[in-house]
């Protein structure tokens, strides 16, 4: 099979494609990716050594690159990745999230109902159902939990899954969608909250922690993220939407106290600042639906993979200290001068 992935330059869609190169060699994977201050091509070194491995430099919102690129590969399989996806940059800036997180998503669409694939499959986010109050630890978000959103990412990915599911039932486009929730492990970039702590941590530098620190993220290790992805756009049915997490619910102090305790840092440089804006309180996601239906159950505990996680960050300084010495200093500047 040719299988389109977008976004692989980034966090989750490189772990997707080096997961899809080990277990399916025979399929191929044209991994199409805009390359934005996110995407990273050093990422990618080890695929671009396999033939099954193809990387083609483009914006999913520009239609010309995608007909042409699905003229020349007809997949059989797209899987978009692709996105503007910090919530942070969403409340500075949000139109850029509009253009790639929706445009974008109908484009692919378009080429996809032009060309004919077998399955396109959005990747999106439990941060389309909102949030869960911290004093109801019963309340979990279901696929049948109402789409209610609260920064212009989420906002903008909900849009996404709304067109998704219109091209179903319009136009009887094979689709499928999983929501997930928080990712952690390599390749992460250092803007989001572990990353963050870990590069900082190591520096001796402030480490900051918005609000109280005591909103609530379900982590998933990303392999299990790739493994439940692998399984939906092949065995998933039609139409159909999948949360996907591993009832791994951490307090944000838990997180930055867990990684400060490893590192054998001090807790004397986690630093109180300004909240986030309209920052949701807790995630947390209910993944029977996934279990009952195809088997899929999360493989790595917390506690083992924020191990293996800061050990990638130790054994790969290179990757994660060429992007903080560039244009990420001014975007750090701007974001947390006044804060810290
Ligand atoms: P990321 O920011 O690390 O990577 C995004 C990638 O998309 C980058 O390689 C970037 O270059 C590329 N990209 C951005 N705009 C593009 C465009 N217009 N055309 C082509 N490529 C473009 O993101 P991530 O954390 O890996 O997230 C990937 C997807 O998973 C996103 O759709 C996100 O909403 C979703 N998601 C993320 C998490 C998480 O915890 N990180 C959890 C659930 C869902
Ligand atoms: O739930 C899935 C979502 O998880 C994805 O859809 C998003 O793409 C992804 O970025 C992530 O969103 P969050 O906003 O939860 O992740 P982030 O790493 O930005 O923040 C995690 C928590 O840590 C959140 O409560 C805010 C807090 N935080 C974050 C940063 C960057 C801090 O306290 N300090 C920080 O400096």
């Amino acid at each position: 099979m040719n299988i389109i992935v977008t976004g692989g330059a980034g966090f989750i869609g490189s772990n997707f494609i080096y997961f899809e190169l080990d277990k399916h060699p025979e399929d191929r994977i044209i991994c199409l990716d805009a390359l934005t201050y996110c995407g990273n091509l050093a990422t990618l070194d080890e695929a671009m050594k396999n033939p099954q491995f193809r990387f083609v430099k483009g914006d999913i919102a520009d239609r010309e690159t995608v007909f042409s690129l699905f003229e020349e590969e007809k997949p059989d399989i797209v899987v978009n990745f692709a996105a503007e996806s910090h919530v942070d940059r969403s409340i500075d800036n949000p139109e850029i999230f509009l253009k790639t997180n929706i445009m974008g998503t109908q484009v692919l669409m378009d080429a996809c109902r032009k060309y004919g694939i077998t399955r396109y499959h959005q990747v999106s986010t439990d941060e389309v159902y909102g949030d869960l109050p911290l004093d109801r630890p019963d309340l979990f978000f279901t696929e049948d939990t109402p789409i209610h959103t609260s920064s212009p990412y989420s906002s903008s990915k909900a849009g996404a899954d709304l067109l998704v599911l219109a091209y179903y039932r319009t136009y009887g486009l094979p689709v499928s969608i999983t929501r997930c929730s928080n990712n952690y492990g390599p390749y992460h970039f250092p803007e989001k909250l572990i990353p963050l702590m870990i590069s900082r941590a190591l520096a001796d530098e402030a480490l900051p922690v918005y609000g109280k620190g005591e909103n609530v993220r379900d982590w998933l290790y990303v392999k299990d993220h790739c493994s439940a992805i692998d399984l939906v756009m092949r065995k998933g049915q039609v139409g159909e939407v999948y949360n996907v997490g591993g009832h791994n619910e951490k307090t944000n102090l838990e997180v930055v106290e867990t990684i400060l305790q490893q590192l054998g840092k001090p807790e004397s440089l986690i630093t109180y600042v300004t909240d986030r804006p309209g920052h949701d309180m807790r995630y947390a996601i209910d993944p029977t639906k996934i279990h009952r239906e195809l088997g899929w159950l999360p493989e790595t505990k917390f506690e083992d993979g924020i191990k293996m996680t800061i050990q990638w960050y130790l054994d790969n300084k290179e990757w994660w200290q060429n992007i903080l010495s560039g244009e990420y200093q001014n975007y750090f500047e701007k974001m947390y001068g006044e804060r810290l």
